[in-house]
């Protein structure tokens, strides 16, 4: 308890107890056609209202997928920074990296961005702006976190994924020991800018997996979402933009609202609800050699969650049937052959429980729309759940 406290009987002893707060400022913010020079969205974000930023310098890291696929990108990024130059600050670098999980298993790449950081004088009220996928995103997060203790950070996540949940949330972080997000940082960006255009150059493979999170969202807190969802599945697996971005934005709103109201930013708490079916999907990407992606594994994360849920009486058997169904329906998998290494698959467990700290807190689904944590998975049912799914055809 905050206070003071002196020990009469020796002056010696002393303790002082104080709690403060740091109020952060989660800017998120969706546009078309960011890069048009008559588009003030970046530069306002970029810009922020915190202080001076525009006077000093700037540097750029790039996904290579995106950079590849969007050729012009670099020189509409420099035209747009010249155009709003008043406002702006310097563009002294622009750095392309590896995109996908390389950016988080290789350790030159936060070395890269450190270099540029200080080869380019890039100072607390300097920023970093990172555009590109959720990998990218955090681990040249994770540069500009540990940088100065903090740098100037602007995502602009280009996946679904990275524009549904990874961009909007509060952690970076890379792979280390053969671990998903070993090495990371809470820290908040400084604004989220999402441009719909960008999505247009994923491959469908990577257009699809990031619905996955949208899925775990919507079973998560909007029942309503769920039903959109299994009635739109074949639209937003056609890539039918507009009726997608209604479920992009609201996944990134509910998840910005999680973050923002729901008292625990920084996850001190032992129940984390966002890592819904992310205790097997983060052991899946690690028995995989991270071949397998992030929003695949989560997709089968969820089926098997469900699948287990529905088999200890927690969930219906509607529900657990409608979720592998919308899943499925969206052309998301529900099994991988590495799944036949269940005893391997279920220390996933344990090192989920290590990563959070306290003990064991695995959140399931009763129904869209709500879900219950609990503290203790049956081994034998769970087996039996991974059993059940691997065995689909
Ligand atoms: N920090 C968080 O809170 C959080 C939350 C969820 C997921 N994640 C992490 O996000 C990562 C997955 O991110 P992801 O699904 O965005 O994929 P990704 O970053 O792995 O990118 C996948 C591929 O798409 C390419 N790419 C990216 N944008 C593109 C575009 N617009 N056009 C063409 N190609 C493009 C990349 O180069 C890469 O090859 C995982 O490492 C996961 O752990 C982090
Ligand atoms: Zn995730």
């Amino acid at each position: 308890m905050p206070g003071t406290e002196h020990d009469h009987d020796d002056p010696k002893r002393f303790t002082q107890e104080e709690c403060f707060n740091v109020v952060w400022n989660h800017r998120l913010l969706f546009s078309t056609n960011t890069l048009e020079t008559d588009n003030h969205v970046l530069a306002d974000a970029i810009r922020g209202g915190d202080g001076d930023s525009s006077q000093h310098g700037m540097i750029a890291v790039i996904d290579a997928g995106v950079a590849n696929t969007n050729p012009g990108l670099v020189s509409a990024l420099e035209d747009y920074v010249k155009a709003h130059r008043v406002s702006l600050p310097e563009l002294r670098s622009v750095h392309i990296t590896p995109g996908g999980e390389l950016a988080k298993n290789d350790p030159k790449v936060v070395e890269e961005i450190l270099t540029l950081i200080n080869e380019h004088r890039i100072c607390r009220r300097s920023t970093v702006l990172v555009i590109g996928g959720g990998a990218v995103l955090d681990s040249a997060g994770y540069a500009s976190a540990i940088a100065h203790r903090g740098v100037r950070m602007v995502r602009m996540p280009t996946t679904v994924l990275s524009q549904a949940d990874s961009g909007v949330g509060v952690k970076n972080g890379i792979n280390r020991f053969g671990k998903k997000n070993f090495t990371g940082t809470f820290t908040p960006p400084n604004a989220v800018v999402c441009d719909t255009e960008l999505l247009k150059t994923l491959d469908q493979s990577e257009w699809i997996t990031g619905f996955s999170e949208v899925v775990k969202i919507a079973l998560l807190r909007d029942a309503g979402l769920f039903e959109g969802m299994e009635a739109d599945a074949a639209r937003i697996r056609g890539r039918d933009l507009s009726t997608a971005m209604r479920y992009i934005t609201e996944s990134a709103r509910l998840h910005l609202e999680h973050i923002t109201r729901g008292g625990d930013p920084f996850e001190l708490d032992e129940a984390r609800p966002l890592d819904y079916g992310h205790w097997s999907a983060h052991k899946l990407e690690q028995m995989t050699d991270f071949e397998l992606r992030h929003g695949d594994a989560v997709s089968i994360g969820i089926a098997l969650d469900s699948l287990y849920a529905g088999m200890i009486g927690v969930e219906s058997e509607d529900s657990v049937g409608r979720t592998i169904a919308l899943l499925e329906d969206l052309g998301l998998p529900i099994h991988h052959p590495a799944m036949r290494d269940g005893k391997n698959l279920l220390e996933g467990l344990q090192e989920f429980r290590e990563h959070l700290g306290g003990k064991l807190t695995i959140t399931l689904v009763t129904e869209p729309g709500s879900s219950i944590e609990v503290n203790e998975i049956d081994t034998k049912t769970m087996m039996r759940a991974i059993e059940e799914l691997s065995s689909r055809t």
